[in-house]
């Protein structure tokens, strides 16, 4: 059984997607979760590109143990000194250089000649090779590139000493056939390919990045460069859980697996959305909230009497447990440290007492406490940050020919203040009397609600954006009161900005 490299990269290409930026304490949770994961190298970042990021890769490659860390890097000098600087602690590291070779970017966007583009390659592989001995270089929109231009760039980064040389389709343009023809006739035509790894790194902008890289594998690649929940720049990259399930269940076909503890799967799925904001439609494969909902009759029967008529993956494969009635009001710190060690949770004692406080809390509002709602409990201190502001008193009147209005007490620094204002709802108002109280300028981009589990006691989960000053924050809040929610998730992003300006 071959065994496919998973190269992840959702702290570099999937930030790039359009509001997913993260702050460097949410890169590090993040590649903690990736490690945990068992991802063979994880692309924290580009150091260049910001001081952020550089703190991020440098903060990942010493303190998350056994992927490869690794930064992007464009083939210059400056970007291949900082590359390094920020990696020099990380124990496994890897350098990433790339140069487009497709005519119509050197043409167009950076005007060189091909000579001068396959001149500049080999230095700057040469150049990181000096520093480290783990380098990848990507011939930037490889798919729309001569394919006999392609084969000689290859061969001689591979010479300059590139141990990886990664195929990415930039711009999500090419067909499974056509991809896995042209990753063969890189494997046929390059002499010295042996000596190097072929990875992929496919975009979505027609839907068939996972698709692509699986034909990438049948003709041999070794190392798939993807994102979890597929997020990235544009329509995203090849999402991580579907190509990694994909080859597990197909090994029968592929004859190849990856390392990936796929039972950390929904885990690193929840921890992205909880993260960037970005929710996964229903739909979606592996992770999708009707992934492994079966809806037909006759499926569930076929279900009901053997599950292979109609499952193909078991969604514990994943790590999704049918919801258990775990704990409820009269469960003790016991059974709640067992209920955590079996999901996963390993808590200091000082950290266990506040999130039992809060379970209690929880517990006196709603009945039936489940696994979605510990790690929504879990996943608030996930999204901490230091508290300038913080919900002291609320209180909401809303209804058919009422006018919504809301009084809120807020406790800033060391005073209480408290406003009351009206709105066009109850949120409105609720907004309203916080922006007046932290006199905030900035502007809301998005508001969303979800309920965490079923029923009308369900916890109500609600993640804000907001911006100020070209700055862009989340904010997350969590309870059974979605007004209370609502003004946590907006209290919460208030916080993260205050924190930012400092
Ligand atoms: O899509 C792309 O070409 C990239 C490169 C930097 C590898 O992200
Ligand atoms: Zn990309």
């Amino acid at each position: 059984m071959r065994i496919i490299r998973i190269f992840d990269t959702t702290l570099r290409d999937g930030e790039q997607s359009p509001g997913a930026s993260m702050n460097v304490q949410e890169k590090l949770t993040l590649a903690k979760q990736l490690a945990k994961l068992g991802v063979d190298i994880i692309e924290a970042g580009f150091a260049f590109s910001s001081p952020g990021d550089f703190e991020a890769i440098k903060i990942i490659g010493s303190e998350v143990e056994g992927p490869i860390i690794c930064s992007l890097a464009r083939a210059k000098e400056e970007d291949i000194q900082r590359a390094w600087e920020a990696l020099k602690d990380a124990p496994k590291r890897r350098i990433h250089t790339f140069h487009s070779t497709s005519d119509i970017h050197l043409k167009y966007q950076f005007r060189v000649s091909r000579e001068d583009a396959l001149k500049r390659s080999v230095e700057m592989v040469k150049l990181a090779r000096s520093l480290v001995e783990d380098v990848e270089f990507s011939p930037m929109d490889a798919t729309r590139t001569d394919i006999n231009y392609l084969c000689e760039v290859v061969e001689a980064v591979i010479e300059a000493g590139a141990s990886t040389v990664n195929i990415p389709d930039t711009v999500g343009y090419s067909i499974p056939v056509e991809f896995g023809a042209m990753i063969k006739a890189i494997h046929d035509r390059v002499k010295n390919i042996n000596e190097a790894v072929i990875s992929v790194h496919c975009h979505n902008d027609l839907g068939l990045a996972v698709a692509n890289s699986l034909s990438a594998v049948l003709n041999g690649a070794g190392q798939i460069e993807c994102t979890i929940n597929g997020i990235g720049e544009r329509a995203g990259n090849c999402s991580m859980e579907e190509v990694v399930m994909a080859l597990r269940t197909r090994r029968d076909l592929f004859h190849a697996d990856t390392r990936i503890n796929t039972e950390e799967i929904i885990r690193g799925s929840r921890l992205v959305t909880k993260i960037t904001g970005i929710s996964v439609q229903p739909n979606k494969a592996i992770v999708g909230a009707n992934a492994f909902a079966h809806e037909s009759g006759i499926h569930q029967d076929g279900l009901l009497k053997e599950k292979s008529t109609y499952e193909i993956i078991r969604p514990e494969s994943i790590g999704l447990y049918s919801t258990k009635l775990v704990l409820g009001k009269h469960s003790g710190r016991h059974a709640f440290k067992t209920r955590l060690k079996e999901l996963g949770y390993v808590l200091t004692d000082e950290e266990l007492n506040k999130t039992f406080e809060r379970f209690k809390r929880l517990a006196d509002q709603k009945k039936d406490i489940f696994d979605e709602d510990i790690e929504a409990l879990i996943s608030e201190d996930v999204t901490k940050v230091p508290e300038v502001y913080s919900l002291v008193d609320l209180y909401i009147v809303s209804g058919l020919n009422q006018k919504p209005t809301a009084a809120v007490k807020l406790k800033v620094g060391e005073n209480i203040i408290d406003r009351l204002e009206h709105g066009d709802g109850p949120v409105d108002a609720t907004y309203k009397a916080i922006a007046s109280i932290t006199n905030t300028k900035s502007r809301l981009l998005k508001f969303e609600v979800k309920g965490i589990t079923g029923g009308t006691d369900a916890l109500g989960e609600v993640i804000v954006s907001l911006e100020e000053e070209g700055r862009t924050v989340r904010g997350h809040g969590a309870d059974t009161d979605i007004i209370v929610a609502s003004a946590k998730a907006y209290i919460n992003a208030l916080n993260k900005l205050e924190a930012r300006r400092r």
